[in-house]
């Protein structure tokens, strides 16, 4: 569920119509609504009821500052993976024993910044990565709190693009020789194991996979006890799916995720983290933009947009499918015609939809983008020079501009010419 509907003929979002963002701010832009964000991270800690838990906000999703103090403010814990992400963090709030950091390959300089401004676990991904936390948590004189990635080798049938759980997979030491490798944490100063960490993949619509790797893990946490190691912390990962369209199956509901990590997991006696990153932002958010031109090409329409693939790149890099529709409420039951909704960018590949279904467009209408509030702002680039976009944060009947559009002289002032050219 999300807070865009269409009322009085116009999408609104919350209580403001999206006309009136598009008549102050210009298009295209991003808009985020603060009761979905809300409602979707309440989702969450209500399916870990009854269980210790912390929800951990993959912030890759969406890092804009509003919504990190959004999410923190409500107590969220925050799943970083890169020194940027853990600043992000720390300037909306965010104390550093909320934050866990991810990620395959860190840095020394992001261990020594996020020992130094505090951190409540690192998730560890391979043994030289443990050896050098170890020597930079000794040079610093700290104890850090550490878990192992496992990768549990089960297929996450998502896109391949985005699947980590898989022996072939970058990601975490293979669970056979997890025991070994807790051993060489057990035996390498600076560090205290506290738990296990597991992450299979993004946008998983169906619970069975996730089961199978938590099956996984609670053997592993057996094991792991009485060879004399202290797991009292799992973090499960993100990677809950959400609907993209309003007429496939519906994923898994996090409540039914919480039921099976409670059936699961619950005999433990640990702790569960997850980090819900697409889930808590992806309909929270719709990316706005006007129609240029309707063109006739051969045998097909374009909507040609102001909004291109390097705004929301996910159709071009995933051919991922993103719901559209007008501003402007469609009469009932009134006429559809195919398009291709293209953007401005010189290549073939900024399609957002092809032969897409949609009511009569006239250019200067407005479409918004459904679902995109996460893997969208973030993921964009200034590619052709078009400058990032605004996004806006609504509640309820206001809404502020979280990040400004930039000038073509902010674009053109970031670089610099060498004083002998
Ligand atoms: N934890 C770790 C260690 C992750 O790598 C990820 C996502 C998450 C949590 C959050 O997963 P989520 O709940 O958002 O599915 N750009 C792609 C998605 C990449 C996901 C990468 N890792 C897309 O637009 O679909």
């Amino acid at each position: 569920m999300d807070h865009f509907l269409y009322r009085d003929g116009v999408l609104h979002a919350e209580d403001v119509p999206l006309t009136d963002i598009a008549a102050e701010i210009g298009t295209p832009f991003y808009i985020y609504s603060t009761a979905t964000l809300t409602r979707h991270y309440g989702l969450f800690t209500e399916a870990l009821e009854g269980m210790p838990h912390l929800v951990c906000y993959a912030l890759k999703a969406n890092s804009n500052q509003a919504v990190i103090k959004t999410l923190g403010d409500l107590g969220a814990g925050m799943d970083v993976v890169s020194g940027g992400e853990y600043a992000r963090a720390k300037a909306a709030g965010v104390p550093g024993d909320r934050i866990v950091f991810s990620g395959v390959g860190k840095t020394r300089a992001e261990m020594e910044q996020v020992l130094a401004g505090g951190i409540r676990q690192v998730n560890v991904e391979s043994e030289p990565e443990m050896e050098l936390l170890s020597r930079v948590a000794t040079d610093m004189g700290v104890t850090v709190p550490v878990t192992v990635r496992i990768n549990p080798d089960v297929d996450a049938r998502t896109h391949e693009k985005i699947a980590t759980g898989k022996a072939e997979n970058k990601f975490g030491i293979p669970i056979s020789r997890a025991s070994e490798v807790y051993a060489m944490a057990a035996r390498l100063p600076g560090l205290d194991v506290v738990g296990i960490d597991v992450h299979i993949g993004s946008q998983l619509t169906d619970l069975a996979p996730y089961e199978a790797a938590y099956e996984k893990v609670a053997d592993l946490t057996r094991t792991l006890r009485a060879e004399g190691h202290s797991i009292r912390r799992l973090d499960l990962g993100g990677g809950l799916g959400i609907p993209y369209t309003r007429t496939n199956e519906a994923p898994p509901l996090p409540l039914d995720y919480g039921a099976m990590v409670k059936r699961v997991l619950g005999g433990l006696d640990v702790e569960v983290e997850i980090e819900p990153g697409r889930l808590i932002a992806g309909n929270a958010g719709l990316l706005v933009a006007s129609v240029i031109y309707v063109k006739s090409g051969e045998g097909r329409d374009f909507l040609i947009l102001d909004a291109a693939m390097n705004d929301l790149i996910r159709p071009a890099m995933y051919g991922a499918w993103h719901d559209i529709v007008p501003v402007i409420e469609p009469a009932p039951g009134s006429e559809q015609q195919p398009y291709d909704i293209v953007g401005p960018v010189c290549e073939s590949g900024d399609t957002f939809a092809k032969q897409r279904q949609m009511p009569r467009i006239s250019a200067g209408d407005l479409v918004a983008f459904r679902s995109a509030g996460a893997y969208g702002a973030v993921m964009s680039s200034e590619y052709n020079s078009r400058p990032l976009i605004p996004e806006a944060l609504v509640k309820g009947d206001q809404f502020a501009v979280i990040r400004p559009r930039p000038s073509y002289e902010d674009l053109i002032n970031r670089d610099r010419v060498p004083s002998w050219l």
